[in-house]
């Protein structure tokens, strides 16, 4: 489904809610809520809004953070998807340190991989031979990429690994990421996409138009039912 609202702010306070659903019903199996969180800049916005409205109404005790991706720098650089997500949301939050599970950026690529993909065998619920999370947050990049899926790495989307080394296109930058595999047999995944550099791309993947398969994200969004998009009205100017 395409939940489409005015404002970024909207449609982050959206998702929030979402998230607040979604952590009480598990709380009320007395199971975790396991969600798995994205980088890059459109979180933020969805971190100040959980951090002012809905603080001291989200079951902290029983959401356990992981990451989808993370970039190969310590968790103190300006670059990496934890130090994002500290400075905004986990460090202004009461939720124990040990239901925050990093991806270990300073770590070697290969090393961490394996070391990630382990933690998440261990944590989570398996499903077809993949961990499973509760929630898998996404965003999109305006060249269609998700996670560290970028486009010329395809084989990212359905490989037999969990967790896999990336690099991106232009940086070369290396990076740590969930597959494809991983990320599809989440319970619910959703993408939080605004802004008017997504609508383009957004337009493309939505309408089927030519060489859409090349975009990553186009092999979540149309392909499986469990997938939600979270819109503000800029990134769905074109749909
Ligand atoms: C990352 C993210 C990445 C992000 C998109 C969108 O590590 O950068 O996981 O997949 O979701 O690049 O980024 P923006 O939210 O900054 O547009």
């Amino acid at each position: 489904m395409n939940y489409i609202f005015e404002t970024p702010i909207d449609t982050a306070r959206a998702v929030a809610t979402i998230i607040l659903q979604s952590a009480k019903s598990k709380v009320e199996l007395s199971l975790p809520f396991n969600i798995a969180l994205s980088g890059g800049s459109t979180p933020k916005q969805l971190f100040t809004i959980m951090v002012s409205e809905f603080s001291d109404s989200i079951p902290w005790h029983c959401v356990r953070v992981f990451w989808v991706d993370e970039r190969c720098v310590s968790a103190t650089d300006t670059e990496s998807n934890y130090g994002m997500t500290y400075e905004n949301l986990l460090v202004k939050v009461p939720i124990p340190k040990s239901n925050i599970f990093r991806i270990r950026g300073e770590n070697s690529p290969d090393v961490e991989t394996k070391r990630y993909q382990r933690l998440l065998e261990n944590e989570l619920p398996s499903s077809n031979g993949f961990p499973q999370f509760d929630l898998v947050l996404l965003g999109m990049g305006d060249d269609g990429h998700t996670a560290s899926i970028f486009p010329n790495n395809k084989g990212l989307i359905h490989p037999e690994e969990s967790v896999a080394v990336a690099e991106h296109p232009t940086s070369g930058q290396k990076r740590i990421t969930l597959t494809g595999s991983t990320i599809e047999q989440a319970n619910h995944v959703i993408f939080l996409i605004t802004g008017n550099s997504k609508a383009n791309v957004l337009r493309e993947i939505i309408h089927g138009e030519l060489n859409c398969e090349n975009y990553p994200a186009f092999h979540f969004i149309n392909n499986n039912k469990t997938v939600d998009l979270y819109l503000d009205k800029c990134a769905a100017s074109q749909i």
